[in-house]
């Protein structure tokens, strides 16, 4: 049976062209980019390449591109960094309560510091209000962190809005997005939209694990998290990891060119999963809004059912979804974020995610849907049992 991944908001596969040039870099650029000889020099103008893709993706400069060790790094990078620059400022900071851990943790431990955070509602969309935000910023407020797209259910919040909203206010706060779910496969360009920072992560773009980056705007000052060697201008000391640099920067470029050329493919397969589960299974549930939602991810419930055990039941079938947030899944916790969107309790434990990417295929999704219809037909019949 041939194995459908429809997991890719947890993360996707590596694309050939990443294996090549991660695989190059291991084996031939391997020297240090501190050192001053010429294999360091070689390693350094690597980085600089990758840089230069990274920026290209997100219509920045390269300079203002700092790798870290993926996403959660370059989320506490962010929140930490700017909280401590500017606790003399204010300890006031603005979030939503649908955050990926990454960025809820770090202000759960900012919290512990001292620093006071609001967590903006979302409606059943799982969107914010503009007007809740606008009522949240305060005097002493230093910084606000919304995420584009949501992990969970590919809500989208209103960036571009925040940020015009933000940059008319006379003593600005920080702006940090995170996003992770959002780069190449949503235009997202923070110098034109007002972002000062934004993170963003190798792994969901098609390049390897534990690596991310930062866009850090250029003039926003924040604090180092990591002190060492004053590696990347002193903002990140540590050795870079060049093979994984290497890696998110040709999965920046080909991503890139996928948004550009290819921008309709994600919402087409979203779209044809959406008809064909609503023809085949017309208890479903769709959570958050389809038609505003990010092109790649669906959030499906089915009343009565156990995400987890329809999530095994799919494994079954060779076909691989999330139940909830892959991030956090093996704590078992309720979703926080369909919690937040106010989504019944029967609906919520029943829901998975399917997220596709631009390497899915218009038959994985044809055969996709027998194999759903399956597995939930296997599990109806063995809980009314
Ligand atoms: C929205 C969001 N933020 C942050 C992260 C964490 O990124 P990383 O896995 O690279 O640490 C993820 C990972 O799933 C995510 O989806």
């Amino acid at each position: 049976m041939k194995e459908i991944y429809l997991d890719n908001a947890a993360t996707t596969p590596v694309i050939p062209q990443v294996v090549e040039a991660v695989t190059d870099c291991l084996k031939n650029d391997y020297g240090n980019p501190s050192s001053m000889h010429r294999l360091g020099i070689r390693a350094e103008k690597r980085i600089k390449d990758a840089k230069r893709h990274v920026a290209d993706l997100l219509k920045t400069e390269p300079e203002e591109i700092i790798f870290t060790s993926g996403g959660t790094e370059a989320n506490n990078m962010a929140l930490l960094g700017t909280a401590y620059s500017r606790m003399r400022r204010g300890k006031h900071c603005i979030t939503t309560a649908i955050e990926h851990p990454s960025v809820l943790q770090a202000f759960a431990h900012l919290e512990n510091q001292g620093f006071e955070v609001t967590y903006l509602p979302v409606d059943a969309d799982g969107v914010i209000s503009l007007d809740d935000l606008h009522k949240s910023i305060r005097e002493d407020t230093i910084l606000v962190s919304v995420m584009h797209v949501n992990n969970e259910t590919g809500s989208i919040q209103p960036i571009r809005e925040i940020g015009v909203m933000l940059a008319n206010r006379p003593r600005k706060p920080v702006f940090h997005v995170d996003a992770i779910q959002s780069a190449g496969k949503l235009p997202v360009y923070p110098s034109q939209w007002g972002i000062d920072l934004l993170s963003v992560s190798g792994h969901k773009i098609h390049a390897p694990k534990g690596i991310g980056a930062l866009y850090i705007r250029s003039g926003v000052r924040i604090q180092p998290i990591l002190f060492g060697g004053n590696q990347q201008d002193g903002l990140r000391s540590g050795t870079e990891n060049i093979s994984g640099i290497v890696g998110m920067g040709e999965g920046a470029k080909w991503i890139a060119r996928q948004l550009h050329e290819n921008s309709d493919y994600l919402r087409k397969l979203k779209y044809t999963i959406v008809e064909k589960v609503k023809q085949a299974l017309p208890d479903a549930v769709f959570n958050g809004n389809i038609d505003n939602g990010a092109p790649h991810i669906l959030n499906i419930g089915f009343p009565g059912l156990k995400g987890e055990v329809l999530l095994h039941a799919l494994e079954e079938e060779g076909v691989y979804v999330s139940s909830g947030s892959a991030c956090s899944s093996r704590d078992r916790k309720l979703s926080h974020v369909l919690k937040a969107m106010g989504v019944d309790d029967r609906v919520l434990e029943g829901s998975i995610r399917v997220s596709v990417s631009y390497l899915t295929t218009e038959e994985e999704i044809e055969e996709f849907i027998p194999r759903l219809v399956r597995a939930v037909k296997r599990i109806e019949r063995f809980t009314r049992r």
